[in-house]
């Protein structure tokens, strides 16, 4: 068994074609991406959080997987590279953008918790962890990728992974398992409610 998506989102072959003109590399690969769709999916009328949006390829992965009634909220620095996402998603009305700092929007946010949370960039990962894991509703999951070796790396980018597996798995609110998959995934979820909740 291969374990590629034999479905893909509509708009994800669009989104590839416009993140190589814009020569932007970090869009999730088709197996995450089918892990977002699924997870997505487990959560009717839920309440998503994306931290890095990139192009688009998560949000179109996430979408594909949410109901009608389900909410996304996708977190960029670079407005250049997530113009691409709003322009491709303008007509549907389950997304909104922010276009900010990951880390002053995860200190600012004051509303509701959620049932989902994509970190895939550093405020909320290797930044701004408590806050990113206080937004987790109980029963809600935390998900993060990019957690195996990869030949581009920055001096010292092992050693802060391996910190960061080992604070979420201290952790007495959430239970987690670790897969080496794709590209390495952590998934936890949320066990015992914060103290925001
Ligand atoms: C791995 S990419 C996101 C890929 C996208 N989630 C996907 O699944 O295709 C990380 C993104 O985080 C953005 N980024 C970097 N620093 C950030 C910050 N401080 N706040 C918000 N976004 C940031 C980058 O511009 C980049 O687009």
């Amino acid at each position: 068994m291969d374990d590629m998506p034999r479905r893909i989102p509509d708009s994800l072959p669009a989104l590839r074609a416009a993140a190589r003109r814009a020569g932007f590399t970090l869009s999730c690969e088709e197996r995450t991406g089918s892990l977002l769709a699924l997870l997505a999916a487990t959560r009717p009328g839920g309440r998503i959080l994306e931290l890095g949006t990139g192009v688009g390829a998560g949000t179109a992965w996430l979408l594909s997987g949410m109901d009608a009634a389900s909410r996304l909220v996708t977190v960029e620095l670079d407005e250049a590279v997530q113009k691409v996402a709003r322009e491709q998603f303008r007509s549907d009305p389950r997304v909104a953008f922010v276009a900010a700092d990951g880390g002053a929007w995860l200190e600012e946010y004051e509303g509701e918790a959620f049932d989902l949370v994509f970190a895939d960039t550093w405020p909320g990962k290797f930044t701004h962890l408590d806050r990113a894991l206080a937004l987790v509703a109980p029963g809600g999951t935390y998900l993060i990728d990019d957690l195996l070796p990869q030949p581009g790396w920055p001096e010292g980018h092992g050693a802060s992974v391996r910190r960061l597996l080992t604070e979420l798995e201290e952790r007495a609110d959430f239970r987690t398992v670790r897969m080496a998959w794709a590209s390495g995934h952590l998934m936890a979820v949320r066990t015992a409610p914060s103290g925001r909740w």
